[in-house]
């Protein structure tokens, strides 16, 4: 049987109505596919260069040809049929971006801002530059260092400066615990790796802020982000019991980070929070991302404006949308790949049960722990929203079935 054919990367297939732009997406990832809808609102024209024909936002997105990121001429083909070039990920490598804007492609964000959330040793010491809180840290490329660095600060993170995503890549060391795995890790990138102290944070929160070419800036209300082994489950927006003060200056952070770096489109930055033993508490930023984040998914049905519809509006340098929420109160929870892999099975249950319930699935296979979707609740009661979430969530999977 012939292959299904592949559209080819110069040819774009997408049609707009004259003197609308296309945007071009690299990787079809979900956070690709969660641009559609918006896109097709706006009446933009959106491209994505695919992983393969069934990634997940390959999907639904007709002009999806099939390449690889790394591969400089498919990624050129690509933007060529784009007015725009953004990112579903950050592992287009830094040559490939820097060419791309010798030749006048708009890479949004620019190459130099990506950088930061490209490399975790870049990001910390600009961040440290700029005088921007964060943990304790340091390069280390030998076990002597490691210790060293140990030594100061107790327990350790240690993190691959790159292609770390969902706690891949991230290594807690006890203080006076085993370092084989350590040293593993450590002959694997002689260049260096991030060291970081365990910070013992109350909690972790995230801020969204999104950036347009011209300077507009627009920051969603700071969320809380509950992480298990490293991956995200689920989000409250805002923030529970979250202090002005503090509030405000994490807005200020991302805000400040989004102008400082140059940022186009959505930044997200992960942050801990933390008590000092007098009582006053702060944060620290953990890390960023430029594109839209798993933190701000509940902007789709908890916000005037989602942040897939920003994350257009702002690369293609329109006035942004208004983020404020639409409840008082949004949880996400996501779904992550259990056992069981018939996930369209429970939509009769979750819906009949709760027609509140949001259900966001983005077409990929079950795997064990990786993300599949999410569902959002709003409302008014924060208990009340997130039980509802938390059963709908743990329904698809099959964790429950009562
Ligand atoms: N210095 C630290 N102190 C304490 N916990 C940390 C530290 N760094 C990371 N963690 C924990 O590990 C999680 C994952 O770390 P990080 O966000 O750096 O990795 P990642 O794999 O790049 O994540 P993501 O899934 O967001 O891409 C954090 O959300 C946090 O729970
Ligand atoms: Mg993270």
């Amino acid at each position: 049987m012939p292959a299904d054919p592949v559209p080819s990367p110069a040819e774009p297939t997408v049609h707009v109505a004259p003197g609308f732009p296309v945007v071009g997406v690299v990787g079809a990832g979900q956070l690709a596919r969660m641009m559609a809808p918006p896109a097709v609102e706006l009446g933009v024209g959106l491209r994505v260069l695919a992983e393969s024909a069934q990634a997940s936002a390959a999907q639904v997105i007709p002009d999806a040809p099939v390449g690889d990121h790394r591969d400089e001429a498919a990624v050129r083909a690509f933007a060529a049929g784009a007015d725009v070039l953004t990112f579903d990920h950050e592992h287009v490598p830094q040559p490939i971006l820097q060419a791309l804007e010798a030749d006048g492609v708009a890479v949004r964000p620019p190459a130099a801002a990506l950088a930061h959330a490209q490399d975790k040793l870049v990001m910390r010491r600009r961040l440290t530059d700029l005088g921007v809180p964060c943990p304790c840290w340091r390069q280390v490329a030998t076990l002597d260092e490691l210790e060293a660095f140990a030594t100061e600060v107790g327990d350790v993170v240690l993190k691959t400066p790159t292609g770390g995503y969902d706690g891949k890549g991230v290594l807690v060391l006890p203080a006076d615990g085993p370092r084989d795995e350590a040293q593993r890790w450590l002959a694997a990138r002689p260049d260096g790796l991030l060291a970081e102290e365990k910070v013992p944070f109350t909690r972790e929160l995230a801020v969204l802020v999104a950036r347009s070419p011209s300077g507009q800036a627009a920051a969603w209300p700071v969320v809380e982000s509950i992480q298990v082994d490293g991956i995200c489950h689920e989000v409250i927006a805002p923030a529970p019991g979250l202090d002005d003060g503090t509030a405000a200056l994490a807005t200020e952070i991302g805000l400040k980070l989004a102008g400082e770096l140059g940022v186009v489109g959505v930044l997200a930055v992960e942050l801990f929070q933390t008590r000092s033993p007098d009582g006053t508490t702060g944060v620290l930023v953990n890390e960023l991302a430029m594109r839209p984040h798993n933190s701000g998914h509940w902007t789709i049905d908890g916000s005037l404006t989602s942040q897939f519809e920003q994350h257009l509006r702002a690369v293609l340098d329109l006035p942004l949308g208004d983020p404020r929420p639409r409840a008082r109160w949004a949880v996400m929870v996501n779904v992550l790949g259990g056992d069981y892999p018939d996930l369209y099975r429970s939509y009769l249950h979750v819906m009949a049960r709760d027609p509140g319930v949001k259900v966001h699935l983005y077409g990929k296979e079950v795997r064990p722990g990786r993300k599949v979707g999410h569902v959002t609740v709003t409302g008014r009661d924060l208990d009340d929203v997130r039980a509802r979430a938390r059963h709908a969530a743990a329904f698809i999977t099959g964790e429950i079935d009562e």
